[in-house]
């Protein structure tokens, strides 16, 4: 029987233990799951592509079925360039729900054969999001137990930063 890949797709700007949480959800139920950091030129990130990258590949060391890349374009020619039958997106809440069914409807017409699944992360995780996280950073508030310990040094390393530029 050959392998089912699967694709999570997202900004990871900054990477969750929400996210930590899917993955690893993700790579008990396939047999492989690629981790794809949009290349989104659009946004203005917080830490740049090759960081979140770096900070990936850190947190999913020797998790032998997790693969950490990036990708642009649509997700669904990524999704046939890995070889991969599943998109997987977690679902939070009720809030997320509308758009996260607009893609998945749209990345259905755009390829029939790649199917969305969707996974809830555990409750304390439910209302994490990586917005919410750099804000909180941002003021000064703790992040401790919501994001893996290297992404709190990291957001402290890029707050410290700032707070040197502006003096
Ligand atoms: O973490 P995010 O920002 O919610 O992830 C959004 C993502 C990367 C899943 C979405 O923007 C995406 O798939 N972008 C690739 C471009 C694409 O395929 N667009 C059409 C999808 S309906």
């Amino acid at each position: 029987m050959s392998e089912i890949i699967a694709i999570y797709p997202g900004s990871f700007d900054p990477l969750t233990n929400g996210h930590v949480d899917i993955i690893q959800r993700g790579s008990r139920l396939f047999d492989r799951i690629v981790v794809g950091v949009l290349v989104n030129l659009e946004k203005s990130p917080l830490f740049t592509v090759p960081e979140r990258v770096e900070i990936a590949r850190g947190v999913f060391r020797g998790w032998t079925n997790v693969e950490v890349d990036t990708f642009d374009g649509l997700l669904v020619d990524y999704a046939r360039s890995k070889r991969a039958s599943v998109i997987v997106r977690g679902l939070r809440a009720i809030s997320d729900f509308e758009f996260e069914m607009q893609m998945a409807l749209m990345n259905r017409r755009l390829s029939p054969e790649v199917e969305t699944v969707f996974m809830m992360p555990a409750e304390p995780y439910t209302y994490v999001s990586s917005r919410l996280v750099k804000e909180v950073v941002a003021l000064g508030g703790s992040v401790t137990g919501l994001v893996p310990d290297v992404v709190e040094e990291r957001l402290r390393q890029k707050k410290n930063a700032r707070e040197t530029m502006r003096a």
